[in-house]
């Protein structure tokens, strides 16, 4: 039994459910939420308005890194819409960081050690003072690899184009199934597979495979978790 705030990393696959889950999770037990593929986000799209990423595929890797001492990212106290925002340099970019321009160049981005590196010393600052919740591909295995609690979750590419699809499109994105499909295994390819920091399971997380299960089983789940541990 641990009764001091722990840290809990959350990892998986794009599009697997992980982020509302984390948040949900964090407002239940009072903890802070830290969603680090945002950061990631955020980077990408800096680089995509300097002009050192464009949505034809280029990156220059070299002006994102001299870039990346100008780039300060932050997140605002939960708004209106009950959640936090992604601020880039001070601006909202909440929106803007879900487009699929953004998503179909993030993953390159997040290849990019320096950029790593960057957003790993950040994340830590985040986690200095426990009790929070983060979520990500490499939070369980370079982030915080002692982390008490680490979840890893599983989830069909089918099924993780489904609900993304209807995200977007709830958001206004006019976007076909096949493409968001396509992104999404591009991007579970380029994340397996870079040699810094790849999605891999931590060999100590326990995985929740969400493929059939309802959000509020996924909650009973991980409190059960949680409880456990804590
Ligand atoms: O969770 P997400 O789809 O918003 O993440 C966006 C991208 O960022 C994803 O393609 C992989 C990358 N990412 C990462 O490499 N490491 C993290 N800790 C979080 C995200």
């Amino acid at each position: 039994m641990n009764s001091n705030p722990i840290i809990i990393a959350v990892d998986g696959y794009s599009s697997s459910g992980k982020s509302t889950m984390a948040r949900d999770l964090a407002a239940r037990i009072g903890y802070i939420y830290v969603d680090s593929g945002a950061m990631y986000r955020a980077v990408t799209l800096y680089a995509l308005r300097h002009g050192m990423a464009t949505p034809e595929g280029n990156l220059d890797a070299e002006a994102l890194n001299a870039a990346l001492p100008d780039i300060s990212i932050s997140f605002s106290p939960a708004g209106a819409d009950g959640r936090q925002h992604t601020l880039l340099n001070g601006e909202d970019v909440e929106k803007e960081i879900r487009s699929m321009e953004v998503s179909g160049m993030v993953s390159p981005v997040a290849a990019l050690p320096e950029v790593r590196h960057r957003l790993t010393e950040l994340q830590r600052e985040f986690g200095r003072r426990r009790g929070i919740v983060m979520d990500g591909r490499d939070i369980g295995t370079t982030v915080f690899p002692d982390a008490e609690m680490k979840v890893f979750v599983n989830a069909s590419p089918e099924v993780r184009a489904k609900r993304r699809v209807l995200e977007l499109r709830a958001k206004g994105e006019n976007v076909n199934f096949e493409e968001v499909l396509d992104n999404i295994r591009e991007r579970d390819h380029i994340d397996t597979t870079r040699k810094e920091s790849p999605l891999v399971q931590a060999a100590d997380a326990h995985v929740l495979d969400n493929d059939s299960m309802t959000i509020p089983q996924q909650m009973d789940w991980l409190l059960n978790l949680y409880n456990s541990i804590k």
